[in-house]
């Protein structure tokens, strides 16, 4: 197939290892007789040095342009000044609303690989296997806020409208009917009234999935809950902010944050695609990164974007063979296991496919 993908490499190691992953989707391409068309546009903090905006014009048009969109990273400490007028973090989130990017999956998974260098017990890391669905393009991300006021108060809104709710909450049904079929939904149903919208919205989406066990937990006793018993969660559905943590917090399940890959779906599964590890400005530039989660973010554009599953399924193949030969980047190396580089990780992957 011919397929055109919009490249952002951004910040940090954003640049590294979107590099490779490029480079693995064009040895893809090669193997499965493809032909992808890859255009690259700036985000983020490089776009603010360029051209003064985090996301401008010419990268939203590239985006519109494409089939789907693989990002690497924003940010980083050159910009972080809280007192400047835009952050790098607005391009993706500019990115997220205009495609109306609702639905964000994160699967995170426990390789056995690195099990017994996890800072968790190895025996509750067994059969770890999460999606987490976090809801996207809405919450306290988006709602009202009050930058500055009278320099001495400000405010950020969290709401949320049914029909939002709705849209992810059947997202997020279906994966779970798709895999083990139990859903854990994540709100603070207690002292939030958005939060009490989103449980009644729930429980009335589910009337629609009968065959789907429904589980809430509160956002405090969710933190918790996956550290105690991850094994014992399947789909997780959660709001732009708790997604957002908890995401973060189940990275430790996988080894490191390093592993994990997202999708950002519009409901035509038009989509971007992105590790969640961030522009990691204190390894940048030291070819030491960790290229799983851009890798296995690759794969999700395949499968989902592209409906390419074999070619999807060969990466993450490739990427265990990898592990398995004991091959182990900086942030996964355990005690006694010499680290390898982001190249020599990346050109065994390859070498695999
Ligand atoms: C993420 C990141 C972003 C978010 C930042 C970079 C805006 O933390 O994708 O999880 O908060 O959504
Ligand atoms: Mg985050």
């Amino acid at each position: 197939m011919k397929a055109t993908i919009a490249i952002l490499p951004g910040d940090g190691i954003g640049p590294e290892v979107v590099g490779k992953a490029t480079e693995l989707l064009s040895v893809i391409a090669g193997k499965y007789g493809h032909d992808f068309v890859f255009v690259e546009g700036m985000i983020g903090g490089i776009a603010i040095d360029e051209t003064g905006d985090p996301l401008p014009p010419e990268t939203v048009r590239i985006c519109e342009a494409a089939d789907a969109i693989l990002l690497g990273a924003v940010g980083g400490p050159k910009w972080s000044d809280p007192t400047a007028t835009v952050q790098p973090e607005r391009g993706l989130l500019g990115l997220r609303q205009h495609f109306r990017l609702f639905a964000n999956l994160r699967p995170v998974k426990t390789y056995p690989a690195l099990v017994e260098h996890a800072p968790l017990r190895a025996e509750l890391l067994q059969d770890v296997d999460i999606l987490f669905v976090r809801e996207l393009v809405s919450g306290i991300y988006f709602g009202q806020r009050q930058e500055q006021g009278d320099g001495d108060s400000s405010y950020d809104t969290m709401s949320y409208r049914r029909d939002e709710v709705e849209q992810v909450a059947n997202v997020a049904f279906r994966a779970a009917q798709g895999r083990r079929k139990k859903l854990c939904s994540v709100d603070k149903a207690n002292v939030l009234a958005s939060m009490r919208l989103w449980r009644r919205t729930v429980v009335e989406v589910q009337e629609e999935y009968d065959d789907v066990e429904l589980e809430h937990l509160l956002v405090d006793a969710a933190t918790m809950h996956l550290l105690t018993r991850p094994g014992s969660f399947d789909v997780i559905v959660a709001g732009n902010m708790f997604g957002d943590i908890l995401s973060d917090e189940a990275s430790v399940l996988a080894g490191s944050l390093g592993m994990l890959p997202s999708a950002s779906l519009r409901a035509d599964q038009f989509g971007l695609y992105e590790p969640v590890h961030g522009s990691a400005p204190d390894i940048a530039g030291q070819g030491i990164a960790n290229p799983i989660g851009m890798f296995l973010s690759a794969a999700m554009l395949l499968r989902y974007s592209l409906r390419l599953e074999n070619e999807a399924a060969a990466i993450e193949s490739a990427i265990d063979a990898a592990l398995a030969a004991g091959l182990r980047t900086a942030d996964i190396a355990g005690v006694g296991q010499t680290p390898v580089s982001t190249d020599e990780f990346a050109t065994a992957v390859m070498s695999k496919i």
